[in-house]
């Protein structure tokens, strides 16, 4: 009953618009029209509407990095969700560890954000997960529940649906390792069981929850098969086409 999302979270990178554009075209090309997952990519805002441009008539969604609350005004260097939409997105990611650990985005922000996207009709991935030190000190569950509770704070059954989770435990991001399968869906099913506890079990069977963190064309079968993991927000290799394509290609 739920469609995997493979999203691409291009972070800092490329570097140049033409690169942006070879990457989009790249998975673009290799996509075709028809997929039985759905896919995003999200560049740099910079690139946002080059990309967009490439992704016409493709299958393939179009994803911010991060967005603010307020629509417009003195809030100097923000990118709005209404401007996103504007520009082409669909969807937007919120509060990866990045944004969390390095910027200090706290729960009650990345639910600002949420309820904003949301009314901007974007289609929100917030991230949630713990770091190294958080599992070692057996806090893995504490931590999802502080950014489930406050991330998702005030939202209805209907909205909650509509939201994409994305896992990605912090020590696992960008460093090689990755959460076994087992430990991947025990964390995924723990999201799922607060979800029915909170929105009722019909919303929590809705919800995509992706897994993140050093998911690579050698590793997606196993993840993507587990029962409560519905796709991946795949970094680093989201950059090459050929291994975005050869992930995309696992969960079908
Ligand atoms: O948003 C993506 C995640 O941070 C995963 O990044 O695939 O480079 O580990 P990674």
């Amino acid at each position: 009953m739920r469609t995997l999302l493979i999203a691409g979270n291009w972070k800092l990178n490329p570097t140049t618009t033409e690169a942006a554009v070879a990457l989009a075209e790249g998975v673009k090309t290799g996509l075709g029209t028809a997929t039985d997952v759905h896919v995003a990519v999200a560049p740099p805002f910079v690139f946002l509407g080059q990309v967009d441009g490439v992704l016409e008539g493709s299958p393939i969604g179009l994803s911010a990095q991060d967005m603010y609350w307020e629509n417009s005004g003195a809030f100097t260097g923000e990118v709005s969700g209404c401007m996103l939409v504007d520009v082409g997105c669909t969807h937007v990611i919120l509060g990866h560890s990045e944004r969390r650990h390095g910027m200090g985005e706290t729960s009650e922000v990345v639910n600002k954000k949420l309820k904003a996207a949301l009314e901007a009709k974007l289609i929100p991935i917030v991230c949630i997960g713990e770091t190294k030190e958080e599992r070692l000190g057996e806090q893995t569950e504490a931590v999802l529940l502080e950014q489930l509770s406050g991330s998702l704070a005030g939202l209805s059954p209907e909205q909650a649906a509509g939201v994409v989770l994305a896992y990605e435990p912090v020590w696992a991001i960008g460093t090689g390792l990755t959460a076994t399968p087992e430990q991947a869906q025990a964390a995924h099913a723990f999201i799922r069981g607060w979800l029915a506890k909170v929105f009722g079990e019909a919303t929590a069977a809705r919800v995509v929850v992706q897994y993140g963190g050093s998911v690579k064309p050698d590793n997606a079968v196993q993840l993507l098969g587990c029962p409560d993991i519905d796709g991946a927000l795949v970094g680093g290799a989201s950059l090459k086409a050929s291994d975005f394509l050869a992930i995309i290609k696992a969960g079908q």
